[in-house]
């Protein structure tokens, strides 16, 4: 396997010399504004999904956010920023929390995070937003795995903060449960609130909870229309582990023009009177998936926050569920 560390990927996270880094709950809508936890995850037609008794808290529609099993409330809707310098993060997390968004989510990778911390300074000056009004997600990379403990405080300080909300393993690696239990440390601290894990798949999450004793709040894998995530979404859900989408658009590239020109989106965002966009990323929320949109563009940050006032019924959300067909974006 390839050795992977920062300086052979490049600011798409892809490896230079070719291919990815190595490395991304089931609910269904319900009445009015509520999602309810079930066990609809048992009808994957891959048959694999061994779903426990959910333990997934419904999304709370009014106050926009999930209870986590840590016992800390997540917004359900943030801004990702996959790709941004440090300068267009500052400016989109400055924009999602004008815009109302509360959750922001970079990583040690993307290089942004001084920016991020900026951009949250910034707007919680301008707009009167306290810190705890927040939620920062950032991810540990691989290559620092063997120094978490010194990663944390580093993260902390190159953000700014006091405490990160949610920190993640970004893939999984060797040294990856040392990792994690130096994120239990860094709860006991104080310094962490909530932790969990990305791109992790059933076997890694069975080996993790062999050796730590927190369990994952969060687990952020790809997830969209075409790779819907059930059979991981049906094993983290007995954990009470919430699945957070990346390339809850489809991704930058094809993805995001694949989902958005599909027939059933657009005839649904016709019927709503909203954009492809604000379909899909209301699927994900009522599909019981946090979902974090990645964009440098302020009129989209607005766009992505306005899925409040619409709601997919559930026979569009069968319609738009029966589009799973595993087609994953990124190649890793
Ligand atoms: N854990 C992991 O391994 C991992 C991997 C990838 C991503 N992530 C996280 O997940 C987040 C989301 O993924 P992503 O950003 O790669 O992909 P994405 O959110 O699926 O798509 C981002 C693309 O959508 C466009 N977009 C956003 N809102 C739009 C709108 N309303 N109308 C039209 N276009 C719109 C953006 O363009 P504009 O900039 O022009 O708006 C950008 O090209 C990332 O930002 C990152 O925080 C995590």
């Amino acid at each position: 396997m390839k050795k992977i560390n920062k300086k052979n990927i490049d600011r798409r996270g892809f490896l230079k010399a070719g291919g990815l880094l190595a490395g991304g709950v089931v609910l269904m809508a319900c009445g009015k504004n509520e999602i309810e936890t079930i066990g609809e995850i048992s009808d994957d037609e891959d048959g694999n999904a061994i779903p426990g008794e959910s333990k997934v808290n419904p999304f709370n529609f009014e106050t926009k956010t999930v209870l986590l099993n840590s016992g800390y409330q997540m917004p359900i809707i943030g801004i990702g920023t996959f790709m941004l310098s440090t300068a267009q993060a500052e400016n989109s997390v400055y924009n999602a929390l004008k815009t109302g968004m509360r959750l922001i989510d970079t990583a040690d990778i993307y290089g942004n995070e001084v920016g991020v911390g900026n951009g949250i300074r910034r707007a919680m000056q301008d707009f009167g937003i306290k810190r705890e009004e927040i939620f920062v997600t950032t991810k540990l990379w691989t290559s620092d795995f063997y120094r978490a403990d010194e990663e944390v405080d580093e993260r902390l300080q190159r953000l700014g903060l006091d405490y990160i909300d949610l920190l993640l393993l970004h893939h999984t690696a060797p040294n990856d449960i040392h990792a994690y239990q130096a994120m239990e440390r860094g709860v006991s601290a104080g310094k962490l609130r909530s932790i969990g894990v990305s791109n992790f798949y059933e076997k890694d999450i069975d080996r993790l909870m062999k050796s730590v004793t927190i369990k994952p709040a969060v687990l952020q894998n790809e997830t969209h229309l075409y790779n819907q995530s059930r059979s991981v979404k049906a094993h983290i859900a007995p954990l009470g582990t919430v699945m957070e989408s990346w390339f809850p658009l489809g991704g930058r590239g094809t993805g995001i023009s694949t989902l958005s020109r599909n027939e059933v989106v657009t005839s649904l965002a016709t019927t709503h009177g909203k954009t492809p966009y604000q379909v899909l990323l209301r699927w994900q929320l009522q599909a019981g998936n946090i979902a974090i949109p990645g964009s440098g563009n302020a009129s989209h940050i607005q766009e992505d926050f306005d899925v409040f006032d619409f709601e997919l019924s559930a026979a569009e959300m069968q319609r738009l569920n029966a589009l799973d067909r595993k087609q994953r974006f990124a190649s890793y």
